[in-house]
């Protein structure tokens, strides 16, 4: 076998492994030197992919780490609207009603699960939205990327893991002025 083909072989095991039959896709907004935050927030603010990411994943649950949580929250003041948050964290969290709280990945799937049939009409789709430590654990068992690149260098302490050329495919472009909106399907 390849080392193509392993590491195919090897994202098959893993998504087989979740026995979920949701549509596992990840979103993501990275700069070309891979940063993705500083200090547990965004290093930029773009209107166009803040709407783009709205449009995306508006009516579907997100599942987020709870330092991306917070930072949602003290931003907009509420959880995202018009979604169910799903929040992996290891604390007790006080939390509004379309937020569910999940301990581990396997609860965060199972309740994306739930959320998609009993929310959002069982699409059958969830998406995944960091942070860092959320990118790395579900990047080897998500089906699609939906990524924006931004077209700039920002300092940062948090980054998105290497997008393997071998395992990822770019299935749609669209550049504009500041940004590219990108994504990527399994090879
Ligand atoms: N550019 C983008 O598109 C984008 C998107 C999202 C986030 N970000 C940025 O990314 C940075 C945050 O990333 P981060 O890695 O520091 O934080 P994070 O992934 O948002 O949250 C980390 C926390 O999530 C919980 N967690 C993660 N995996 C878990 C698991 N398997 N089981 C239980 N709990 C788990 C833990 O919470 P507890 O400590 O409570 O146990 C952990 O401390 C911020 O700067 C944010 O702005 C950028």
């Amino acid at each position: 076998m390849t080392g193509s083909e392993t590491a195919t072989r090897a994202a098959d095991d893993a998504r087989a492994a979740l026995e979920t039959d949701l549509e596992l896709v990840a979103i993501v907004a990275v700069a070309r030197n891979g940063v993705i935050g500083v200090d547990g927030e965004m290093p930029w603010h773009i209107p166009a992919d803040m709407k783009h990411f709205r449009r995306e994943t508006t009516g579907h649950p997100v599942i987020m780490g709870r330092v991306t949580y917070e930072s949602i929250v003290a931003g907009l003041g509420e959880p995202l609207p018009e979604r169910t948050s799903i929040v992996l964290t290891t604390r007790e969290l006080d939390t509004p009603a379309n937020v569910i709280v999940a301990n581990d990945v396997d609860e965060a799937i199972a309740a994306a699960e739930r959320a998609s049939r009993e929310r959002h009409g069982g699409i059958g789709r969830a998406f995944v939205a960091g942070g860092a430590s959320v990118y790395e654990q579900f990047l080897p068992v998500v089906d699609r990327l939906v990524v924006t690149e931004v077209d700039r260098d920002p300092d940062g302490d948090a980054f998105f893991p290497e997008i393997d050329p071998e395992t990822w495919r770019v299935t749609a472009r669209d550049e504009r002025d500041e940004v590219t909106f990108l994504e990527y399907e399994r090879r």
